[in-house]
Formats: C-alpha cells, sequence, structure tokens
C-alpha cells in the first residue's frame, strides 16, 4: 500500500493530521513508532504515564522523518498538575523525547488532590509560550471543565482529546467542540478491539470492499473535525487504518453506525479519576 495523503484539521494556526497513532500500551515501540512514520502516519500520541516516549523519540530518529514534519503529542500526568511538577514533568519527556518541544501537550486527566484549575492552566501556557509546547489541549475533562479550563488558561486551546467509537455517544461533546472550534482527538477509536465482532460494522465492511477498522475510523473523520488516533503493533493493521480518505459512507450508513451506541459503551472510567461524563 502507498501512503495516502492525509488531510489536516486547522485550529489556532495548527495544521493536525486528521488521523494519527497511539502508543499507549505498546511498552518499547522504538521499532514499530518507524513503522508507523515510514508507512505515512505524521502524527504520535504518546504521554508520560504511558513509559513510551523513549521508544516514540527512538522510533522518530530511526525513521528518518524530519522532525518537522511530525506533529508529536505528549501529556502531563494527574499526578503532576501543580506548577512547579508540571514544568518538571515537561522537561522528562521532552528529555525522554529527545527532542526540545512537541506539537501539542495535554493535561492528561482532571486534578484529583485539589490543584487549582488555574494553577495548572498557567503552567500548560507557560509551556506554550516557552516554546516547549507548540500548541495546548485537555484530555478526560468534561463539557464544564473544558469550559472552565479554556476561561482559566492565558493561551488559547486547540484540541478535547476524549474516548470516541461507534459504542459510545460522543455527540454532546462534539457539538461544544464545534462551538468551542475545539479539534475533537478521538482515542480508542476501534473500541480498544471490541469492535471487531460487531455485525452491523463487518456487514458495512463486506458490501463497501473495506475492512471493519476502515469503516469505523471512516466514520468518525466523516463526522468532521475528529481525529482518531488508533493504536497497532501489527503492520498490515497500521497501513490499513490510514487508508479511510478514499471512500465514503452513505447517509444510511452512518445512520447504522450512530444507532450502535450503548449504555455500557465507555472504556477508559478509572474509578476516582474520570469526572462527571456528558
Ligand atoms: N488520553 C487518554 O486518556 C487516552 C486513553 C486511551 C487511549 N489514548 C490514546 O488513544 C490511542 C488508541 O486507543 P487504544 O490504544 O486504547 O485502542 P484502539 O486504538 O481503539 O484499539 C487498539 C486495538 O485495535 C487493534 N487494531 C488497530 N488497528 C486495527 C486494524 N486496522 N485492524 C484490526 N485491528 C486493529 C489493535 O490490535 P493490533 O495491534 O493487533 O493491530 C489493538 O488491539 C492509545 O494508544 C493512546 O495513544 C488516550
Amino acid at each position: 500500500m502507498t501512503s495516502p495523503a492525509i488531510p489536516t484539521l486547522r485550529v489556532n494556526g495548527a495544521a493536525i493530521p486528521a488521523i494519527g497513532f497511539g502508543t499507549s500500551q505498546l511498552g518499547d515501540c522504538g521499532e514499530i513508532v518507524a513503522t508507523a512514520l515510514k508507512l505515512g502516519y505524521r502524527l504520535i500520541d504518546t504521554a508520560w504515564k504511558y513509559g513510551t516516549e523513549k521508544g516514540v523519540g527512538e522510533g522518530i530518529k530511526a525513521s528518518g522523518v524530519p522532525r518537522k514534519d511530525i506533529f508529536l503529542i505528549t501529556k502531563v500526568s494527574h499526578e503532576h498538575l501543580r506548577a512547579a511538577d508540571f514544568a518538571r514533568s515537561v522537561d522528562e519527556s521532552l528529555e525522554r523525547l529527545r527532542t526540545d518541544y512537541v506539537d501539542l501537550l495535554f493535561v492528561h486527566w482532571p486534578a484529583i488532590d485539589g490543584t487549582p484549575l488555574a494553577e495548572t492552566m498557567g503552567a500548560l501556557a507557560k509551556a506554550k509560550r516557552e516554546g516547549r509546547a507548540r500548541h495546548i489541549g485537555v484530555a478526560n475533562f468534561n463539557i464544564a471543565m473544558t469550559g472552565d479550563a479554556m476561561r482559566l488558561c492565558p493561551e488559547p486551546l486547540a484540541v478535547l482529546q476524549a474516548e470516541c467509537h461507534p459504542y459510545l455517544d460522543q455527540s454532546k461533546v462534539l457539538a461544544f467542540c464545534r462551538k468551542a472550534e475545539l479539534v475533537f482527538m478521538a482515542y480508542c477509536p476501534l473500541g480498544r478491539g471490541r469492535l471487531f465482532k460487531d455485525t452491523v460494522l463487518a456487514g458495512i465492511a463486506r458490501a463497501r470492499g473495506k475492512t471493519l477498522a476502515q469503516v469505523a475510523l471512516r466514520w468518525l473523520v466523516q463526522q468532521g473535525g475528529i481525529a482518531p488516533i488508533p493504536r497497532s503493533s501489527n503492520p498490515q493493521h497500521m497501513a490499513e487504518s490510514l487508508h479511510v480518505f478514499d471512500f465514503e459512507l452513505t447517509v444510511d450508513e452512518m445512520k447504522k453506525i450512530f444507532e450502535l451506541a450503548r449504555p455500557d459503551g465507555r472504556i477508559a472510567n478509572p474509578a476516582g479519576r474520570a469526572p462527571k461524563w456528558d
């Protein structure tokens, strides 16, 4: 398969690839990340918490793809949201990633220890002003928290990263992102593998001559303003997930996939850390 042209989503001067590569649970992932970049991925998502930053740094170097052509993302964990801890966490991430800036820096989860949001937003904005993060955003914030973060942050936020796939109704969050002019970055876009036995998705895939993963990812990108970040350690899967911009689902197919949402569809919901979801 040749590398497809990947569209970009534009927000606050950022050009964000409309699909990216997730690295949670990939461990020592240098080779996998290098393969992803060679296949054509240009957005790589990691986090201080994943333990994959070192591998991502190695993979970028091994790939030969110029750093400036890569949209690199990391996140500051909920334990590090006080200003001094935040800055230290960013330093550590940049060192592991072997770079002096990330393209997008997220707060990974909201604080659970009473750290004032204003303090964290100040630290996030500082990372941007110092050039250590080109763009900033929040992950796993509910709508009210994201609104507060936008008001309290001295620099504009560009992205909300949250779970999104056919089994989870995120229509309220997506509507909020559109109104607030935030890109919605969709994590667990394949339901962490749970979608693969779905007969509706399988039927659409069969009828269209696509794979189930391509149909699920196409459903996300076709809505507009959503950038999914699937994770894979299988080069065949990695390649096929990039090829979702060369076909269109019909209105009826889109509707059938929307109807798959179910009340127990959420996957990432850590007790004691997750906010009250919308
Ligand atoms: N901000 C947050 O709190 C947060 C939370 C969760 C995830 N994330 C980010 O989002 C990324 C993606 O989410 P995720 O890793 O949880 O799950 P996911 O991408 O929804 O699913 C990954 C699973 O799908 C399989 N897969 C991937 N592409 C496939 C394809 N084309 N065909 C068949 N199977 C395929 C993978 O298996 P193979 O390896 O066999 O392909 C793997 O088992 C993470 O890696 C991380 O970067 C962020």
